[in-house]
């Protein structure tokens, strides 16, 4: 089995710098079939010697497509678990089973209620014991994980702080299961699920990093460029307590098994030419001069032959010449991405710029996943297309209203109450009894409920507001400002979205009755089952299909993505680069700031603008107050 039997540390010369076996697939759900299928093996394989199979499972939005290949396989080729017994991990203290975000309820959701596990072979540690029998509880679930002969295969995730389970940074090597305090960056990833950071619970009870360690075999799973540098911390650096997955160094049986995206930083991916030989095409040649002149924080002007050879890139100077010529031309490349003019300069020289001149003036389609999302992953070059005269339509992709506080819905519905009272008579009847539902369903939803479809209409609403305020200031007004409110989105929640035929259908139609020269569009390395990256799928599928009917105005549409919350972009990653003033930059915040209902702790800030900017400075480029970053994206068989 090529997953979850790893054998021994054999390595190539490629994956010379990995410290902990790693196995990269094209993307999360062929890795999940394959490691569903092994499961399904061993499963089998237990059962067929009378014993039962232990595994350890992980909640979190990353094993979701394993769980579904698991319960296809129930279903469709009678993979029994009538003999699996299984532990998962931890558990949010104070959390019910039947609170909506436990993960019991998560567990029984994603998989228990779809397969046929006894429920007395299901174990979860217990969010709500007493804390004073907490230490207690834990030594049973240890005592219980013994008792069932130990752990065959552990599931796991990782966070953004490098946790297992919910170990933390500082969790020891031999910890066992007990309760810890959540890290601030765990509890900002799980606040989208809570409904606000106010929301997500402080504490959790999680086995401990001894606990995992004594599984016989690990898996680790990750996807999606938010974990790559994590992933690549935990593989290739130093064991530390301060990134609890590194301590996977030390099994002999741990595998990572990531996708492209979440692989991007591992330096067989990042520094190719540091394990093997590569060809050296221009982007290659880009990579690594850049590479080199942020490592020694030179501009690239500066870059001597020796500091080529000291540094494993000796070999780009034997294929394209001395140090002096290669920095030119990547300076120059570099230099060409900036541009003032995101919709192309018309009756300029187009050869060395980023956009074409023509046609001008521009069809402009900027689509957004959540309404706030085009604005602060692009504000700045929005603002730039409308004044350069372009026709620019911002679609918002989704409704956005489960980003919307209570506090801000209560606002409303509190006014509209209020002004029904204060002037009365029978015209206010409709709005006052409209009011007094929403109040009256929220307080009975209470903090952590769902919902009603009446209250996430309203907070629909509310966004909607703030959007047009912000597209306001933009000069973006009426049919310029689209709301596509998907129908996945209305009938879900974060991370259990699933896409439909509908909403490709409303994503196509809309871009071929606009027939755009130019498309804006974010969540192409997303997680896989974020929001932005179902509302890139939802755009991708529309294009292929759209190419599959022949829509003619595709040979002459430009793709640009842009970054919303994955890492932002790197220098050799950037084909357009578009500079903002303090001035633009103001205005950009100030449109930000119209998004009172969602919480500016949940929303990313102009400084990554900023960091591009000094980075392209360092690099020796021109130094701006900001900039903003676009790559360009090509549909499967374009030119
Ligand atoms: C969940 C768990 C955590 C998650 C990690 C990643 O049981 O133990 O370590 O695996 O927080 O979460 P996702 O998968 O949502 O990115």
């Amino acid at each position: 089995m090529q997953i979850i039997d790893s054998p021994g540390k054999r390595q190539t010369q490629q994956e010379r710098f990995e410290k902990t076996r790693t196995l990269i697939y094209p993307d999360s759900g062929q890795a999940c079939r394959e490691l569903a299928a092994e499961v399904a093996v061993l499963i089998r394989e237990r059962e067929g010697s009378g014993e039962r199979a232990v595994l350890g499972l992980a909640t979190g939005s990353t094993p979701v497509p394993f769980y579904r290949e698991l319960i296809r396989l129930h279903r469709e080729e009678g993979l029994s678990f009538a003999k699996v017994v299984t532990f998962n991990l931890d558990e949010y203290y104070g959390l019910g089973p039947d609170h909506p975000e436990s993960y019991a309820r998560f567990m029984r959701d994603q998989l228990f209620d779809h397969i046929d596990i006894p429920a007395e072979n299901i174990n979860i540690p217990n969010g709500t014991v007493p804390l004073d029998r907490v230490y207690e509880s834990c030594l049973a679930y240890e005592a219980k994980i013994q008792a069932a002969g130990g752990i065959d295969l552990q599931i796991l995730g990782i966070g953004r702080t490098g946790h297992i389970g919910f170990n933390e940074p500082g969790s020891s090597r031999d910890s066992l299961t007990r309760m810890i305090t959540l890290d601030r960056v765990t509890r900002l990833d799980a606040a989208p699920d809570f409904l606000g950071v106010q929301n997500v619970p402080r504490y959790a009870v999680t086995m401990g990093v001894g606990t995992i360690l004594a599984a016989r075999r690990l898996v680790l799973m990750a996807w999606g460029d938010n974990k790559a540098e994590i992933v690549r911390q935990a593989v290739e650096d130093a064991v530390t307590d301060q990134v609890s997955a590194s301590f996977l160094q030390e099994h002999a049986g741990a595998t990572f098994l990531v996708d492209a995206a979440a692989a991007s930083r591992l330096t067989r991916r990042r520094l190719p030419w540091l394990t093997g030989s590569v060809n050296w095409d221009d982007a290659m040649e880009r990579r690594s001069v850049l590479w080199l002149a942020k490592k020694l924080g030179k501009p690239v002007l500066k870059l001597v032959d020796e500091e080529y050879n000291e540094n494993g890139a000796g070999e780009l100077l034997t294929a394209a010449g001395r140090a002096y010529q290669v920095n030119i031309r990547v300076f120059n490349r570099l230099q060409h991405t900036i541009t003032g003019w995101p919709g192309g300069k018309p009756d300029a020289d187009d050869a060395n710029r980023p956009e074409r001149a023509q046609p001008f003036p521009k069809r402009v389609l900027i689509l957004s996943p959540e309404p706030h999302d085009a604005i602060v992953g692009m504000g700045g070059t929005l603002e730039r297309l409308v004044e350069q005269g372009h026709e620019v339509r911002l679609a918002t992709q989704t409704s956005g209203n489960l980003r919307v506080s209570d506090v801000a819905a209560y606002k409303f519905a509190s006014l509209v109450l209020e002004m029904a009272e204060g002037f009365g008579g029978s015209e206010w009847e409709g709005q006052e009894a409209y009011a007094k539902g929403i109040l009256r369903q929220m307080e009975e939803k209470g903090e952590f409920g769902a919902d009603p479809e009446n209250v996430r209409k309203l907070k629909g609403l509310v966004l909607r507001g703030e959007a047009r305020d912000a597209a306001k200031l933009f000069g973006i007004e009426h049919d310029a400002l689209r709301f596509l409110d998907l129908p996945f989105y209305e009938k879900g929640r974060y991370r259990r979205f699933r896409l439909g035929d509908e909403d490709i259908e409303i994503t196509r139609a809309m871009a071929d009755e606009f027939r755009p020269h130019q498309i804006y569009v974010t969540g192409n390395v997303a997680d896989p089952s974020s929001l932005d990256a179902l509302c890139f799928q939802a755009f991708q599928t529309a294009v292929a299909q759209l190419d599959e009917a022949g829509a003619d105005w595709l040979a002459d549409c430009r793709f640009w993505l842009y970054r919303g919350k994955e890492r932002p972009m790197e220098a050799h990653e950037i084909s357009m680069a578009v500079p903002m003033s303090p001035d633009q930059l103001a205005s950009k915040n100030e449109a930000m700031r119209k998004f009172q209902s969602i919480n500016p702790e949940e929303i990313q800030t102009t400084e990554r603008n900023r960091e591009i900017a000094r980075e392209y400075d360092a690099l020796g480029m021109a130094e701006y107050e900001a900039i903003e970053a676009f790559q360009r994206w090509k549909r499967r068989g374009a030119a």
